[in-house]
């Protein structure tokens, strides 16, 4: 028996359950078990010279949740530990991180290389940018050495998103980071599809991660949240005076949410994936079906990367309607996409994805809808394209749900 305290020192590095479980846990003086929640907007100062002292950053301390909260900084310690980071701040939303990242590194003048395959709103938000003076050139993908070509001297930033939305294409992250590092420009990565269990960006070489925690870490669609990580150079000195002056700050209540999201996301993303991979092996063998995209087949142009880069394929699977001749960005296929989900009676139409719940969306009139026919056609978001966000449902019964959508629309 001793009465010392106990060590807090780990026997050995811990793993990365571990850490999504454990990290970022400071007790207050009533030792609690369970992460605690400050709902508080600001904190109480001793005096007028504390006060003073803090707000000149001469003592360490809150001062208001707009720059900073308990709640929300065991999240943002949490996931730095779970990414590899130095330093990360968490954000409102997944698009707000992605806002302050572009807008922290850029002036106007600047300009940026982006893939064409992005999210929806993410191409949108580089358009409003360009009103600022921020150029924006957008290169495939997959293409290394296009990304290389586009790099201009006034060059700040590659963003990329991998796998990307809807269509899991993939930007070979290695070798990426390499050109930015030759260049001297920061490499960006939209961790979303994958989270920090399944690929960990800044191993690869990336400066940057940005991540929707709306998707996989909170995994039950409850709130919205986002993050950037990166080096404590990048993130305390750049980003976290950028955040708190134009105030994108995450609610201590979604931290906490988020902080949960993220003690099951091991067993989530491993239990999404082997679902993910039953769907996308049966839907390659459904005649109706033309294409299907999802990295942990074979059949996949980029599997072989995606293996070196990700632990699994990850829990989106698209697909296409479509035969051969037939306009894959006409009207037609738009209706038959329509009725397949239509006819689905478990999975939900809805936007979101990374939840617990399955999900079905038509990603031409929904998510890349307002991006435009052009940008839809510049990265392959088809007319007849589906996107399935797997959930954790017993696989079975999501097979024979898309099985009688795909039957109803013949
Ligand atoms: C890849 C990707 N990045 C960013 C976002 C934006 O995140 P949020 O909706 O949390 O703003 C999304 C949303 O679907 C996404 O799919």
């Amino acid at each position: 028996m001793t009465d010392s305290p106990r060590p807090q020192q780990p026997h050995q590095p811990l793993g990365l359950d571990t850490l999504a479980i454990r990290e970022g846990i400071a007790r207050t003086q009533y030792n609690e078990h369970n992460e605690p929640m400050f709902l508080t907007s600001s904190f109480v100062f001793d005096n007028a010279a504390q006060a003073a002292a803090r707000f000149m950053g001469e003592e360490e301390g809150f001062i208001y949740s707009r720059a900073g909260n308990p709640t929300v900084a065991a999240f943002q310690n949490r996931l730095a530990a779970l990414e590899g980071a130095e330093a990360c701040v968490a954000t409102a939303s997944g698009m707000s991180a992605i806002m302050a990242t572009v807008m922290s590194l850029t002036r106007a003048g600047d300009h940026v290389v982006a893939a064409y395959e992005l999210f929806g709103a993410t191409l949108q938000m580089f358009t409003i940018l360009q009103r600022f003076g921020v150029e924006v050139t957008y290169v495939p993908i997959e293409d290394t050495d296009a990304w290389r070509a586009a790099i201009r001297p006034n060059t700040k930033l590659l963003y990329v998103e991998t796998p990307s939305n809807p269509l899991t294409k993939l930007t070979d992250v290695r070798a990426l980071a390499a050109v930015a590092r030759e260049r001297g420009v920061k490499l960006a990565v939209d961790n979303c599809f994958c989270s920090p269990a399944l690929q960990r960006p800044l191993d690869l070489g990336a400066d940057i991660v940005v991540h929707s925690a709306t998707k996989y870490i909170d995994g039950q669609g409850r709130v919205l949240g986002g993050a950037v990580c990166g080096d404590a150079k990048y993130i305390n000195e750049t980003l976290a005076p950028f955040v708190r002056t134009t105030g994108p700050a995450l609610s201590a209540f979604n931290a906490w949410v988020l902080l949960k999201g993220l003690e099951t996301l091991g067993m989530r993303m491993e239990r999404q994936s082997a679902n993910a991979m039953k769907l996308a092996q049966w839907l390659e063998a459904q005649p109706g079906v033309g294409r299907v995209y999802y990295p942990g087949l074979t059949s996949h142009p980029q599997h072989a990367l995606a293996m070196a880069q990700q632990k699994t394929g990850g829990a989106i699977v698209s697909f296409e309607l479509g035969r051969d001749g037939e306009d894959l960005y006409g009207p037609l296929l738009r209706e038959r996409a329509w009725r397949v989900i239509d006819a689905c009676r478990l999975l939900s139409i809805t936007a979101n994805l990374g939840d617990v719940k399955t999900t079905i969306t038509h990603p031409a009139s929904t998510t890349h809808g307002r991006a435009g026919a052009e940008a839809r056609r510049a990265s392959g978001v088809t007319e007849g394209l589906i996107r399935i966000a797997v959930g954790a449902e017993t696989p079975e019964d999501l097979i024979a749900d898309l099985a009688g959508g795909l039957a109803a629309a013949g």
